[in-house]
């Protein structure tokens, strides 16, 4: 499994869709989203980061075990830590790492004047606008610590405005 990583609206998933070959591509957030959709009757995605912990870490343990069961060629698209109303969580808790075979970390990033200019302007979200830097560098504390744990390889790509293309080239040279 790949795991790609990085604070929202660095371009994950945007990077991803430009991917060619046979990884399959799961979301994280879509099947947290479905479990508490159903569990905890939340409407939209920008509602999740704010539910209460407790409930948070209950939808997130499922969809680890839902994961430990899929085989194949799978790039992860996920959070290094998600920034809630309590403080950092940790994206991946070791006990989620053990369960899953990890290849490598790939961590997307721009500037923070980038990042916080798309966010802006997502019409599709609503997106929080600050603390974009801190978010920045806890995540790549819990990067090096997920490295550190599963003995994966941890890679920084630049997504950088107007520049899709090379984060993409960049990102695709590290599929087999
Ligand atoms: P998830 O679905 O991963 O989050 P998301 O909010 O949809 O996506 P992101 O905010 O991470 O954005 P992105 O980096 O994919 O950027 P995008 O490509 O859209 O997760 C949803 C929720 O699930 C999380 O908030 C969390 O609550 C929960 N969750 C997920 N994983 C979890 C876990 N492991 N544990 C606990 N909870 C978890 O791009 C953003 C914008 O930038 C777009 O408008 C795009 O067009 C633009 N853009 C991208 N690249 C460029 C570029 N190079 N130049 C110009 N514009 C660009």
């Amino acid at each position: 499994m790949i795991i790609a990583l990085g604070v929202p609206g660095a371009g994950k998933t945007t990077v991803l869709k430009g991917l060619k070959g046979d990884y399959e591509v799961v979301n994280y957030g879509d099947l947290m989203l479905e479990v508490e959709k159903r569990e905890f009757g939340i409407k939209d995605r920008d509602e999740m980061r704010k539910l209460p912990i407790e409930k948070q870490k209950l939808a997130q343990k499922m969809v680890a075990e839902t994961l430990a069961k899929m085989d194949g060629k799978v790039i992860l698209d996920t959070h290094c830590s998600v920034a809630t109303p309590s403080g950092y969580y940790p994206g991946l808790p070791f006990e989620f790492l053990k369960l899953w075979n990890v290849d490598a970390l790939v961590y997307v990033t721009a500037s923070v004047e980038e990042l916080k200019e798309r966010r802006q302007n997502d019409p599709t979200r609503k997106r929080d606008v600050d603390d974009i830097a801190l978010h920045d560098e806890m995540n790549k504390a819990y990067l090096a610590a997920y490295s550190a744990f599963t003995g994966a390889p941890a890679v920084v790509i630049y997504n950088r405005n107007g520049k899709l293309e090379e984060a993409v080239a960049k990102f695709q040279s590290l599929l087999k």
